[in-house]
């Protein structure tokens, strides 16, 4: 494995400049505000390998789907995040020669992502062709706190010479997504304004009509004084600029500062986006770069305070999981429930930015335990509020009654995914909605969400689930034909474990959530049964022959539950009967061979004992976990991370240990070679759980949290922190004691290693 960055506990360094890693660096070093997001491109121009990337959160175009054969059923389109206007850029020229680092000499080139403070800072030195060295320095950030503000401070110093020096600030909103299935472009035209120091455009998508305003507005300082000059503005299509050119000193340093407003028809009336976005332009320059940095590198620190965990000892896992909690905070923070949470975050293209099963499998428990509870209850309603949507998407299949299935892929509640085998199939997506409800309420305690939210979307989905099963003359069961589980090596299965796994419980749980609403408040659950014309008696009934007479396969001689029928008919080869060359798979094996093959991408029945631990023994759990691990290739990066949780669970410690380092600096090191097109984010949640639920063997049950925790071998001590209903816990692990400190003026009783311990207001306990 290669390292690609200096080890560091706050930072991410990259200390040499190579082009062939400049698109996964502009990944990696990507900065956001669950807003807006931007790639690490460069300011200046570069004609090297880069793969732009600026993104405005909730803004999508439907691009048409391409495929062979059009089957009923088919999405019309494949969402994609869009690539915005290029905000960052600022052109250098001196003497006719432009600044690109594609084309001079670099003499020393550093690139640092803080995370503790959320900028980005990148230096370097280089020699023109025409003889001029010069020294750059670039600072950016994103503002956590005015949420649709960033800024740039960019600086320039001649070393060798006395000169002019041409700087031109623009936006340009001609470009292009790297993923597009026509090569066209999706912004038009609406408005445009240049004006001396300052400059606006406003673009609207195509089809889907949503309208962005982007500003800029600059000044320059030389000696940290500011300077007079002049400009020339520049208008072209889709883009505006001003050219400026400074008479500068060798040895004396040139300061450009940019501010920059990103404002979309999401949040205000498209006829007042012009207006709008001039006065927050403005007012940004105004307060100034200092004054914005300060305010925002505080908002880090409260976001630290509730989400940080602390390693000793081994500096490589400390940079990977606080690299993961960063990302996760830069791409959602919860204000809104139109949002989510797309694989690739604000990072890349891949996955079109869309929602995913990702976010109630694997996100939730994140911000569930790191910040205010309507965080991830925002998460929740988002797909209430595509219940309708989720409805119709059933109809369009021939389901009928308001059952639901929700999108695999969505930006709006529509089906988007590209492809019908893979994505469709896999209606699974289905329970880790269902499942996030009952995760969220178990965490949280707030069982009304039942009653105003909840039950409407987990009838859908179990009135969807009995619909799907098909009772089978032969087995005198119910057989779930046709789906694709989690691992996405195998479509078009019967009866995947996993899916009819959740399937049963999803019934199960709705049952006890009618009983609960009935028992609160009968007119309430009168009320929604009206509303969904649900026939209590005849489809709990129903329901409840389901939920008995549920196939699920099994192997009972190999005491192990069988991912799909027919599992154990494939060749019976092992991952480590594998060489390292063809790995990953999907990498090197046609897809034909890899659907032969018993290998398995990402974990499936483990991910069903993950979610139900209670449901199986430890012998169950790990004769499957032995089974399962030895046939998955953690082709997703979703993988990983549950494996690390139940190898801590089996005490399988130093399993448990190298799961996480691969989980937490998948990207880093790039693990499976795609860091290019993005980071992991969703699964960057998943990491943390393996701290936290692994590691620290972490649990709710009966309203109470619990915890199991142990140290890897190589870590000094560790420490995390946990919301957990009002309370703010810091949970510190040493080889010798465990100290919990209760920062909230309540006190708490917790099961600490299966024993009640009670931890005062504003006290800590230490347990040898
Ligand atoms: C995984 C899916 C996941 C998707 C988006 C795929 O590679 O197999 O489970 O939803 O990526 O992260």
């Amino acid at each position: 494995m290669e390292r690609f960055y200096k080890l560091d506990e706050w930072k991410i360094i990259e200390e040499k400049f190579i082009p062939d890693r400049n698109k996964m660096a502009e990944s990696i070093f990507s900065i956001g505000n669950g807003k807006m997001g931007q790639r690490a491109n460069f300011e200046e121009s570069y004609s090297g390998e880069s793969m732009q990337g600026s993104y405005i959160a909730g803004v999508y175009y439907p691009d048409k789907t391409k495929v062979g054969w059009w089957k009923n059923g088919y999405p019309e389109y494949f969402a994609k995040v869009l690539n915005a206007a290029n905000w960052i850029g600022i052109n250098i020229t001196i003497e006719g020669e432009k600044l690109d680092l594609a084309k001079c000499e670099i003499l020393s080139f550093k690139r640092t992502l803080n995370m503790k403070e959320g900028h980005l800072e990148r230096s370097f030195t280089v020699r023109m062709n025409n003889g001029n060295q010069l020294k750059v320095v670039s600072k950016r950030f994103i503002s956590l706190v005015k949420q649709e503000v960033a800024a740039i401070k960019y600086s320039v110093t001649p070393l060798n010479f006395n000169g002019e020096i041409t700087f031109c600030p623009y936006i340009d909103a001609d470009i292009e997504n790297e993923d597009s299935n026509y090569e066209e472009k999706f912004w038009k035209e609406l408005d445009k304004k240049v004006k001396d120091r300052e400059a606006y455009v406003i673009v609207r998508t195509k089809k889907t009509k949503f309208h962005v305003a982007t500003g800029m507005k600059f000044n320059i300082t030389q000696d940290h004084v500011s300077i007079d000059f002049k400009t020339e503005q520049i208008e072209k299509k889709k883009y505006v600029a001003n050219s400026t050119t400074v008479e500068c000193k060798k040895g004396q340093e040139t300061v450009l500062y940019k501010y920059i407003a990103n404002l979309s028809s999401e949040n205000y009336k498209k006829v007042k986006l012009l207006r709008k976005v001039k006065k927050v332009t403005r007012e940004a320059a105004q307060i100034g770069f200092e004054i914005l940095l300060h305010e925002h590198i505080k908002a880090w620190a409260d976001k630290w305070k509730e989400s940080d965990i602390v390693i000793e000892g081994d500096l490589a896992a400390q940079q990977g999981i606080r690299f993961n909690i960063f990302q996760m905070n830069q791409t959602y923070t919860g204000e809104d429930p139109r949002l989510n949470i797309g694989p690739k975050g604000f990072t890349g293209e891949k996955y079109g930015g869309s929602t995913y099963w990702d976010t109630e499998a694997y996100c939730v428990p994140f911000y569930l335990s790191t910040a205010d509870s309507h965080v991830a209850r925002n998460l929740l309603k988002y797909r209430h509020n595509h219940l309708q949507k989720a409805i119709e998407n059933a109809e369009k299949l021939g389901f009928n009654n308001n059952a639901a299935l929700y999108p695999m892929v969505t930006m709006n509640g529509e089906e988007c995914h590209n492809e019908w085998e893979i994505t469709f199939e896999e209606i699974h997506r289905n329970g880790a909605i269902a499942y996030a409800i009952y995760n969220y309420i178990n965490y949280t305690g707030d069982s009304d969400y039942l009653l105003e939210y909840g039950l409407d979307v987990l009838l859908a989905i179990s009135r969807f689930w009995a619909q799907r099963v098909t009772y089978s003359n032969e087995k005198k069961q119910y057989v779930m034909l046709g789906v694709t589980g989690p691992n996405e090596y195998e479509n078009n299965v019967n009866n995947n474990w996993y899916t009819s796994y959740i399937a049963r419980w999803t019934m199960k749980y709705t049952l006890e959530a009618i009983d609960y609403i009935k028992n609160k408040n009968a007119e309430t659950f009168k009320n929604i049964a009206d509303k969904w014309n649900f026939n209590e008696k005849s489809e709990t009934a129903d329901w409840k022959e389901k939920i008995l007479k549920m196939y699920l396969p099994e192997d009972k001689q190999k005491g192990v539950f069988l991912q799909q029928d027919g599992y154990l008919d494939k060749e019976q080869i092992l991952v480590s009967d594998l060489d390292k060359e063809i790995r990953p798979l999907n990498q090197t094996w046609s897809w034909d061979r890899i659907l032969r093959s018993p290998f398995i991408k990402q974990a499936d029945v483990l991910q069903g004992m993950y979610f139900f631990e209670d449901d199986f023994d430890k012998g169950s759990l790990e004769k499957n976990f032995d089974f399962y691990e030895k046939r998955t290739v953690h082709e997703s990066s979703l993988s990983p991370c549950i494996h690390s949780i139940l190898a801590s669970n089996l005490g399988k410690r130093k399993m448990a240990y190298d799961f996480y380092l691969q989980t937490a600096r998948l990207d880093l090191d790039d693990y499976n070679h795609e860091a290019d097109e993005g980071c992991h984010i969703t699964s960057m949640a998943g990491t943390w759980m393996s701290v936290i639920e692994g590691f620290g063997g972490m649990r709710v049950k009966n309203n109470q949290l619990q915890f199991n925790p142990y140290i890897p071998d190589n870590w000094t001590s560790y420490s995390f922190k946990i919301r957990f209903r009002e309370h703010l816990l810091t949970i510190n692990i040493t080889k010798k004691k465990v100290e919990i400190k209760n920062t909230f003026d309540k006190a708490i009783t917790i099961l600490l290693n299966g024993k009640q311990v009670g931890i005062a207001a504003n006290k800590s306990i230490k347990v040898e």
